[in-house]
């Protein structure tokens, strides 16, 4: 429980316009964080009088809604309608059980998420650690030749995609196609996307879909040792197992959550050490403290900044009554730099102990691919300090225009090879 005084010390109209400079001004673009601590400190639960959404930035409530099972998707919500457009565009039906589960709520989503993640182990990802080197080497080659490079471009968005490609078992030939699709399609989980970018990423939803249907053929013609086989496999003891469909979203659904969300990662956490060169020396005296720079880069530029619910049911937030229907929107950026859990929340500490960013979420939608993207993180950047003797900045980056993620336009930089 937090012990901070909801009660407003900014009017509500004031909360109001900091909120909308967060979701879409430039400054909010640029730097949200001295927005989220006015948010924070002046109004850390905010009923929004303009849009009837309401707004947590304490870390402890946030934390509280996001664990609630008073607060899900919802029939009515947004991504709730999205996901069952999808479905019935594609399957001529609407049929919620197709939904994947970051879309659904209970049962739904507890018997996707248990049937998933017994093909989606942690043993299973461990064992992908040499295969990750592999794939990452080839793509610092191109940062370590005499040239500036977009590391954004040569690293960050190709690693994500070649990793889950492997993971689930697309071949590599297919995997540049993918880049682009996927990230057409991450307009879904905007907060409120234009109608050529849901057009466009319906179009890709579509492709992919398509795609899936003809892999997961072929796979139960002839399984291998991926991902999708063991998916189609699974049976769990009551003989239940994934529809064509379900198995077809989860693996949309892991490119999608899994890729721009990483590149991010990769791109915001690299922009964390250069601008920091006394803990990027630090890390590169003792990577024992990669897992746990990875985190604090997490916490610092998380890559998701806000988490969605729905109220179910009429409940309560922070002791205040909530209708159901009602929107309640989580800011993970603004709740990672709450003073209440963080000591010095502002500093950027590699060996912050302890650390427990909400970057993955909370609650029975928390990160599928947690133990996938922290893995991804230790080991780019493990790789990148033991390559490079130097890393620089070649070019002021600008942030991208989104709600939901965090993440830079491109980043410029220059490499001296150790
Ligand atoms: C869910 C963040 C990487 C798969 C989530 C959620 C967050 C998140 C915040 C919760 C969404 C919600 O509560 O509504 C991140 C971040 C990543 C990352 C910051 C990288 C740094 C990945 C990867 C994969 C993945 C690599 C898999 C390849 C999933 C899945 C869910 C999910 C399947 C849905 C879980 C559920 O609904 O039960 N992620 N993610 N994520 N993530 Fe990730």
């Amino acid at each position: 429980m937090t012990s901070r005084s909801v009660v407003g010390a900014i009017s509500a109209e004031e909360a109001d316009e900091v909120v909308f400079e967060i979701l879409g001004g430039e400054t909010g673009r640029a730097d949200p964080y001295p927005l989220y601590r006015r948010l924070r400190e002046g109004r850390p639960v905010h009923s929004s009088p303009s849009t009837g959404v309401w707004f947590v930035s304490d870390y402890g409530v946030a934390k509280q809604v996001l664990h609630d099972p008073r607060f899900g998707r919802g029939e009515g919500s947004m991504m709730g309608a999205l996901a069952d457009a999808e479905v019935a565009e594609r399957s001529g039906e609407m049929r919620r059980s197709s939904r994947n589960m970051l879309f659904a709520d209970p049962p739904d989503h507890t018997r996707l998420r248990g049937l998933v993640s017994r093909a989606f182990t942690p043993r299973r990802v461990e064992e992908l650690r040499p295969r990750l080197v592999d794939l990452v080497d080839p793509l610092l080659d191109v940062v370590a030749g005499d040239q500036e490079v977009d590391l954004l471009d040569a690293v960050a968005f190709r690693f994500p995609v070649a990793v889950i490609g492997e993971l689930v078992g697309v071949p590599e030939a297919d995997r540049d196609q993918f880049r682009t699709l996927v990230r057409a399609s991450t307009a879904m989980i905007e907060a409120s996307p234009s109608a050529e970018a849901l057009a466009e990423a319906q179009r890709s939803m579509g492709e992919m879909s398509d795609y899936f249907h003809d892999l997961v053929a072929r796979r139960r013609r002839e399984p291998s040792g991926d991902l999708l086989s063991a998916m189609i496999a699974i049976e769990d003891a009551d003989g239940d197992r994934l529809t064509e469909d379900e198995l077809v979203s989860t693996a949309i659904l892991l490119f999608g959550a899994g890729f721009e969300t990483t590149t991010n990662l990769i791109g915001n956490g690299t922009l964390c050490l250069l601008r920091h060169p006394d803990q990027m020396a630090r890390l590169r005296d003792d990577p024992s403290l990669l897992l746990s720079a990875v985190e604090e880069m997490l916490r610092f530029e998380s890559p998701v900044q806000l988490d969605a619910r729905s109220a179910l049911v009429d409940a309560e937030v922070a002791g205040r009554r909530v209708e159901a229907g009602t929107s309640v929107v989580t800011f993970l950026g603004a709740a990672n730099r709450d003073p209440q859990v963080f000591a010095e929340p502002d500093v950027f500490d590699v060996a912050r102990s302890p650390n427990s960013p909400l970057s993955f979420g909370w609650g029975i939608h928390h990160c599928l691919g947690a133990h996938l993207a922290r893995l991804e993180g230790e080991v780019v950047f493990g790789r990148m300090l033991d390559r490079f003797a130097r890393i620089d900045l070649a070019e002021e980056p600008v942030w991208r225009q989104s709600i939901t993620l965090r993440g830079l336009e491109g980043l410029r930089v220059s490499a001296v090879i150790a």
